[in-house]
């Protein structure tokens, strides 16, 4: 199956973008991380990065047209101001897990809410560039047992 990874804005900078709080893995190596890991589990990655809203709607709208299983978005500050982002999610019904690298409850209080969350498979936050992969590793899972 196809899976879907979308990052929101910024985080082409992953790497050098105060490392303090994201980490110096950069975007191109959790992407190798990633695919290797679905080709080893015969799956494919579609994976992008966007600074615009409205890309990563056209993202989501396109890969659920082609008929994508599952996603995993870390949608940057969209998280926190993003309806259409949400309704682009509702409007398809593609199934995803959001994911960040550091964890927004631990940070500004405009951080702590998610306009995602709770229409997500589920979240996983505060783990740095592990959390793509843990994340993959349950649609994985959860393709494997036909339930997503
Ligand atoms: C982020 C957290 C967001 O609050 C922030 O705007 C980002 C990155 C993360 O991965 O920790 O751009 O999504």
């Amino acid at each position: 199956a196809e899976i879907l990874v979308l990052n929101g804005p910024n985080l082409n900078l992953l790497g050098r973008r105060e490392p303090q709080i994201y980490g110096t893995v950069t975007l191109d190596e959790i992407r190798a991380r990633l695919a290797a890991r679905a080709a080893a589990a015969g799956h494919t990655l579609a994976f992008h990065q966007e600074n615009a809203e409205h890309a990563l709607v056209e993202h989501v709208h396109r890969a659920a047209e082609r008929g994508t299983a599952c996603a995993i978005i870390n949608p940057g500050a969209y998280t926190h101001t993003s309806i259409a982002l949400r309704d682009a999610f509702l409007g398809t019904g593609l199934p995803f897990i959001e994911v960040h690298l550091s964890n927004p409850h631990a940070r500004e209080p405009f951080r702590h809410r998610s306009y995602l969350a709770d229409i997500a498979l589920g979240v996983i936050a505060g783990l740095g560039a592990d959390g793509y992969e843990l994340a993959l590793e349950a649609l994985i899972r959860r393709l494997a047992a036909g339930t997503v």
